[in-house]
């Protein structure tokens, strides 16, 4: 693990939350402070945001699914292991199903399960599916796995409706995960 935001790298998953729209202020914000971004999209953050976009933001190729047209493997240990950061933002609560489950059946979960640096999700849907019982839990398993949890906004939601939800602020979410890259630099 390296200490200068220029060298240390981030793997940047985006899910499909309508908040998805927002992934490519993010990547901007990281790199904007000299992160290296590589973008993990998986099936249904492709429906929310665009691979070509978060590529142009983020300087690298977007990767989007451990198998592809050209018989190429993308090697998703090693780049688990180079990483010093891996942030979900949006996670969807699909996402943090198949992460509290141990599932992997995209290349963003693959990542997840290789991943020795700390792990950050941003959940972000609507109110009445962020307080629902199989949510929580889920929640509460990642938590018990160690995984940094950067709660939902309280505000206005896509859905029209009102409560807590909302994706954080781009400048939240790149403070919390600042303070969890030097919180486990110390520990280091
Ligand atoms: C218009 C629309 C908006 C959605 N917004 C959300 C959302 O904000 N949060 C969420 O957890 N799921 C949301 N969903 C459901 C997810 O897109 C769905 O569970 C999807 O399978 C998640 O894909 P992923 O697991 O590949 O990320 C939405 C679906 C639609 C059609």
């Amino acid at each position: 693990m390296t200490n200068k935001a220029s060298n240390k790298k981030i793997i940047f998953g985006v899910t499909g939350s309508i908040a998805a729209y927002k992934a490519p202020s993010i990547v901007r914000s990281f790199k904007q402070k000299d992160y290296d971004v590589q973008v993990v999209l998986t099936s249904g953050g492709c429906r929310f945001t665009t691979p070509l976009t978060l590529s142009t933001v983020s300087g690298n190729t977007v990767l989007k699914s451990m198998w592809d047209d050209q018989g190429t493997w993308h090697n998703h240990v090693r780049l688990a292991k180079e990483s010093d950061l891996l942030i979900i933002a949006p996670a969807s609560a699909n996402c943090l199903a198949k992460m509290a489950n141990g599932l992997c059946d995209e290349m963003l979960y693959a990542l997840y399960l290789s991943a020795t640096c700390p792990v950050i999700v941003a959940p972000a849907m609507d109110l009445d599916m962020w307080k629902h019982s199989s949510v929580q839990r889920n929640i509460a398993q990642l938590v018990q796995d160690g995984v940094y949890v950067l709660e939902p906004a309280t505000g206005f939601l896509a859905s029209g409706l009102e409560g807590q939800g909302r994706l954080p602020d781009v400048e939240d979410i790149t403070a919390f995960a600042e303070d969890v890259l030097s919180q486990s630099a110390q520990a280091s």
